[in-house]
């Protein structure tokens, strides 16, 4: 039985808080299903990084606006990663730095660049079947996904999560500061005005607090599987 909703292409959104294991889920199911994998978050830090840039004040609406509409962002393959490409530059690096992520805030609460963005996010689904992340996948961008996922780990766990990863690359990092630098973003993503993060309308819950990587890649790909047949 074909159970695929409106939309020439099959379309899975995933959103939840950082530090829910999305970014990696999303690149794995992708990876598995042969999907293009859109990494929305990359989108809001290459505007954010570009602002920095260009000296563009945080707080200027219609500068801002300016770039995010004239941006060209593009994602590519390469050695099996994939980079991400603004205005024909390779900013896979640039934009996981410590200056971006703390200048993001005020640039994902505006409704400007955020409806521009959604409009850059939403010819992606138009190219072919896909995995997008991010916050308002489900609630905004892509409504009638086929599968929406919501992923969710208690804040302490996803903060031990993102010590580990650190101590992994060699950065050894302060429980305490991390657990609150992630309540802090968790309460600047819920409680924005426009488009906070929410579990969308039909989502299936996953708590990935007990679930290795492998086991919630596994259950996404079966969801995504029985809808498909
Ligand atoms: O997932 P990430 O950490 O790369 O996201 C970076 C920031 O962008 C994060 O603070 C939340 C915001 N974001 C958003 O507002 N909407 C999205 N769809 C994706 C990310």
């Amino acid at each position: 039985m074909m159970r695929k909703k409106a939309g020439k292409f099959f379309i899975i959104a995933i959103d939840g808080p950082a530090g829910s294991g999305k970014s990696t889920t999303a690149r794995k199911v992708a990876q598995r299903l042969g999907f293009f994998f859109l990494d929305s978050g990359a989108m809001y830090r290459a505007v954010t990084w570009l602002a920095l840039e260009n000296k563009v004040a945080l707080n200027d609406s219609s500068a801002l606006a300016v770039l995010a509409e004239k941006a060209v962002i593009d994602f590519r393959q390469q050695d099996g990663k994939q980079l991400i490409f603004v205005n024909g530059q390779d900013i896979t690096r640039q934009i996981r730095l410590p200056d971006v992520t703390n200048a993001i805030a005020p640039i994902a609460a505006n409704p400007v660049v955020r409806k521009i963005l959604v409009e850059k996010q939403r010819v992606f689904g138009k190219l072919g079947n896909l995995v997008a992340e991010g916050r308002d996948i489900g609630t905004v961008v892509f409504p009638n996904a086929d599968l929406k996922i919501y992923l969710n780990a208690p804040a302490k766990v996803r903060a031990r999560r993102r010590v580990t990863e650190l101590a992994e690359q060699g950065v050894e990092a302060d429980f305490a500061a991390i657990y609150s630098a992630l309540l802090l973003r968790d309460a600047n993503d819920s409680n924005r005005e426009h488009s906070p993060l929410r579990r969308a309308k039909g989502a299936v819950e996953l708590d990935t607090g007990d679930l290795t990587i492998d086991e919630q890649v596994d259950r996404v790909v079966r969801l995504a599987k029985e809808r498909m047949e």
